[in-house]
């Protein structure tokens, strides 16, 4: 997974395939840029949370092509003066084409991997953990094994290995499952909690992805998907490279990393609730007003206030994008705290 995905050459998302040529999935921020503005409204809670620190640093990690931070300036957010944006996204290609992107001057620094400086503000993920690299677990009469690929005559078959034991952790009892029930083995994704959590000084960390109980995903099955040129496709391991590779995500693990980094889970909700909280209906109607004000005029402003509206359907849709689980953790005020 990892060479099908990130291959500096023939990697999925070195190649400038995923959200750097918008050809093969669609993520909240590409739908327009009411997703921004509300993680803006997000973000000023977090800062006036914090009692408006001078310097608030906003971690976007798998920032892909920049599109989300460049809305979160635009919708002018109240923290702007104190905001400083920190784009780590692994791919050269997405990172090149965050450029082109932000206006010039911006308070954004981009970088490959996550900072090293301890961060005051949120660290934010949309749709990175699914990325990360997991391995396949496979329920046995023996407990839980791996299932490893190999080659049989220049053809890719599975084979089923030991379990290492410090994966176990990252899967429910096997008694809970049935038998032949598969998991994700999501260790990218608890690694990168633990470093991001382990960098965050004050403030949250925010995660926005499709995650549900991993008992849920063994029974329903489907938690593997590959995306190529906005469709599903079936084989993970057929045309390495060509497509995209995702898990929904085990809860139950990324808790438990959560609370390992010294982080409270303060907030698991759907994305359609978490973006009514913000309060997405009340900037539908805003952009309405918008539309009525300048439509005889058709301007582009009253065009996109009234493609707000058609956005909130697909951002809260429950069974789409408004079924994302949207994951709040938050540093204790000082690590002495305890
Ligand atoms: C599904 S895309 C989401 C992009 C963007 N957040 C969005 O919502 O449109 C996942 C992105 O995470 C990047 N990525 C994967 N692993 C990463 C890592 N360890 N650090 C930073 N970025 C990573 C990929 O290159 C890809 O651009």
């Amino acid at each position: 997974m990892e060479a099908a995905l990130y291959d500096p050459t023939a990697g999925f998302f070195a190649r400038g395939r995923g959200p750097a040529d918008r050809g093969d999935f669609v993520t909240s921020p590409e739908t327009g840029s009411l997703f921004g503005a509300l993680v803006a409204r997000a973000l000023d809670r977090e800062w006036v949370r914090l009692e408006r620190p001078d310097r608030f640093t906003v971690v976007e990690a798998g920032a892909g092509d920049g599109r989300l931070a460049r809305e979160i300036l635009r919708a002018g957010p109240e923290c702007g003066a104190a905001l400083e944006l920190v784009l780590v996204e692994r791919s050269p290609a997405a990172r090149a084409a965050q450029a082109g992107r932000l206006p010039a001057g911006a308070p954004v620094r981009s970088l490959e991997d996550l900072p090293v400086e301890p961060v005051i503000g949120v660290i934010l993920a949309n749709e990175l953990l699914d990325n990360l690299v997991f391995g396949i677990a496979e329920a046995t009469g023996n407990g839980w094994a791996e299932v490893r690929v190999g080659l049989e005559a220049d053809r890719v078959v599975e084979v089923l290995d030991d379990l290492a034991p410090s994966d176990r952790a990252l899967l429910p009892s096997v008694e809970d499952v049935a038998t032949g029930a598969r998991l994700p083995i999501v260790r990218g994704a608890v690694e990168w909690i633990a470093r991001a959590g382990n960098l965050l000084a004050a403030g949250s960390l925010l995660l926005v992805d499709y995650a549900a109980p991993a008992r849920t995903l063994a029974t329903r099955g489907g938690w593997l998907r590959t995306y190529s040129g906005h469709r599903r496709g079936n084989d993970p391991y057929s045309t390495p490279g060509v497509h995209d590779i995702t898990t929904d995500v085990p809860l139950e693990p990324v808790r438990a990393a959560i609370a390992a980094a010294g982080l409270d889970l303060v907030g698991e909700s759907t994305q359609a609730e978490w973006l009514t909280g913000l309060g997405i209906a009340e900037l539908v109607e805003a952009g309405r007003r918008i539309w009525e004000a300048g439509a005889a005029r058709g301007d582009l402003e009253a065009i996109a206030g009234r493609s707000r509206a058609v956005e909130a359907s697909v951002l809260t849709d429950p069974g789409g994008l408004g079924g994302f689980m949207v994951i709040e953790a938050r540093r204790r005020r000082s690590r002495g705290d305890g």
